[in-house]
């Protein structure tokens, strides 16, 4: 039982890497194997739009053609049990590398034949984990939670089981406020979120690796 994970954000040890590191730490306890990417370390493109995974006759059984740093991880991820992606928001959606990511991971999978969706021969549950800058209030009711909805339906669809959502909002972005121009944000506000809320979104994080590896057994 393999549960592979996906680091969409430049920071090796930031709020995103912790979360999925905590995720795996679950997945771990429920007994599962685990692998995380970083995807910063990797040179690779996003969809080139050749359509080889769209020919008839084909024999790409879901995974992208072009051989670059990619492959690897796209190949281990049709293997795995599960998986656990994640991202920082940038810019009010996933990084570029994630966004990269996706296309390349999703394309081959989707089908567009009609009546099929997808051309996964098996199913994937997954979860995404995303933390932001915003506070809770301003991602429930703006544009953020529209894309993790939106997410949460095109993963869950395409890779046929569910797909969890896990948001880490109002994160703590500088070891020590005062060395930036960061005035806007209140350091006290960051720091409790960071005292109170953070250690709560590391425990839904590993309950969530957990229940992933466990729903596998
Ligand atoms: C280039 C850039 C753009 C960002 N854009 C947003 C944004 O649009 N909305 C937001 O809430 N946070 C934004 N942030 C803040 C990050 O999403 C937040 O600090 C995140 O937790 C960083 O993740 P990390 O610690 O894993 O690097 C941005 C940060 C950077 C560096």
């Amino acid at each position: 039982m393999k549960v592979i994970a996906i680091n969409g954000s430049p920071r090796k040890k930031g709020n995103t890497a912790e979360l999925i590191k905590r995720a795996l730490e679950g997945a771990k306890e429920g007994g599962a194997k685990t692998k995380l990417y970083h995807l910063y370390e990797l040179e690779y493109t996003g969809c080139v739009s050749c359509f080889a995974c769209k020919k008839k006759g084909n024999d790409c059984k879901g995974l992208c053609v072009i051989k670059d740093d990619l492959k690897e991880v796209l190949e281990e991820i049709l293997k795995c049990d599960a998986l656990i992606i994640g991202s920082p928001i940038y810019f009010s959606d996933v990084t570029g590398e994630i966004r990269s990511f996706l296309e390349r991971f999703l394309f081959p999978i989707l089908s567009y034949n009609e009546g099929e969706r997808e051309q996964l021969k098996k199913s994937i549950p997954s979860a995404f984990i995303y933390t932001m800058n915003v506070p809770r209030e301003q991602y429930e009711s703006g544009s953020y939670k529209a894309l993790t909805e939106r997410n949460q339906d095109i993963i869950g669809g395409l890779l046929k089981a569910e797909s969890r959502t896990l948001v880490s909002c109002d994160t703590y972005q500088f070891k020590d406020y005062d060395k930036y121009n960061a005035s806007r944000f209140s350091v006290e506000e960051k720091e409790k979120v960071r005292k109170e809320q953070f250690p709560l979104d590391l425990q839904e994080a590993f309950e969530i690796g957990k229940q992933l590896s466990l729903k596998l057994t």
